[in-house]
């Protein structure tokens, strides 16, 4: 099978940059519809940043988070080495050969000490501040929390995200100590985070979109799209990079396999919503009524989350753009497909 190299990125790249060239002093949360290659991007970033910098990525992805033990058996790589006890010796310690690190690495036993405290979550953010404080002696440390919205409404003893962003604001705003970066795909959770005062001011969005038209057309020139293929491919699939690699792949019947995904998608989505018919007709008639707005339109605007938009985000047939109060499908398969299903409502 063919390998994808990575595609451009130069602009969010270039954003991201020019973040990291300054002092830590804002969190920045990057969105963006579902499959569009933040992870990508993240993980291409991080692959090709300088020395000077030291990131440190968690992924909490498919991760099932119901306490603190989960939370810091994902947030931290545990390192096996006996006998530290001292945060600010193993941070230097560490220095010398930082590799590819997911999580944040702390020794097996302070980890154990955290642990056993009744107040873990104390204790986890002092040892992070202490960790991250010697680091950026040498290198500046990066934090990427991606997938941030799997601890959305945990709560213990508070929520734990009001104590993570507290604790991002410290790291940030406060100490200047460690960038801090978010990612998710999940609107609704941007739109929470958009509108949670606590955050005013402290941080920023940037938005990792589908690839644009020039984007999306170098891509496909590289894999050897016709014009034809190229037309194909724009027309069903936008800019949206994981579809437009099936379509690579799909090298002897690109047509038929952009023709096989928008009939997979308009299936899915008859479903969603004629199982909602058979179970709310209200809510069903609300739902049709934000997706006829797609029949001319590829974006509109929105006043506010409502429940039938909250179903459709739910779903991943709609986008939210919070920072642009903008809805659209999730892609242009998806596009497509609400066309499609709309013509026998
Ligand atoms: N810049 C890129 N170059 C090449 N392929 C990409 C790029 N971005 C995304 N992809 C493809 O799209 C898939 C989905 O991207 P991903 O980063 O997982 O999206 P997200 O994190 O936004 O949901 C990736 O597995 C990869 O195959
Ligand atoms: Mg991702």
């Amino acid at each position: 099978m063919k390998r994808i190299a990575f595609h451009n990125r130069e602009r969010e790249t270039g954003e991201i940059m020019k973040i990291l060239d300054a002092e830590p002093s804002l969190i920045t949360f990057i969105y963006g519809p579902i499959n569009s290659g933040k992870t990508t991007m993240i993980s291409h970033l991080i692959k090709e940043l300088p020395e000077d910098y030291a990131p440190f990525y968690v992924n909490l992805r498919g991760r099932f988070i119901t306490d603190y033990e989960d939370f810091l058996n994902v947030l931290f790589e545990i390192d096996e080495v006996g006998g530290v006890d001292n945060v600010t010796e193993y941070a230097k310690s560490i220095l010398k050969d930082l590799g590819a690190v997911s999580g944040i690495p702390i020794p097996i036993n302070l980890f154990k000490q955290i642990f056993e405290k009744k107040d873990k979550s104390k204790d986890m953010f002092k040892y992070m501040e202490q960790f991250f404080m010697e680091i950026s002696k040498k290198r500046t440390p990066v934090l990427i929390i991606d997938e941030l919205q799997v601890v959305g409404d945990i709560k213990i003893d508070g929520f734990l995200m009001y104590k993570l962003f507290n604790f991002f604001i410290r790291l940030t705003k406060e100490l200047h100590l460690c960038h801090v970066f978010a990612a998710t795909s999940d609107s609704l959770f941007i739109e929470q985070v958009y509108s949670e005062a606590m955050l005013e001011g402290r941080c920023r969005y940037l938005l990792v979109d589908d690839f644009d038209y020039k984007t999306t057309a170098a891509f496909l020139e590289d894999y050897g799209f016709t014009d034809e293929e190229k037309a194909v491919a724009w027309n069903c699939c936008g800019g949206k990079p994981i579809c437009l690699v099936e379509l690579v792949h799909a090298k002897d019947d690109r047509r038929g396999k952009a023709e096989e995904m928008l009939k997979i998608r308009k299936g899915q989505i008859e479903e969603i919503v004629y199982s909602l018919e058979a179970r709310d007709k209200e809510m069903f008639d609300a739902v049709i009524g934000v997706l006829s707005e797609f029949i001319v339109m590829e974006k509109v605007r929105y006043k506010y989350i409502s429940d039938e938009i909250q179903f459709l985000v739910g779903k991943n047939i709609i986008f939210a753009d919070s920072a642009n109060k903008e809805l659209r499908p999730q892609s242009k398969l998806n596009l497509l497909a609400i066309r499609e299903v709309m013509e026998s409502v």
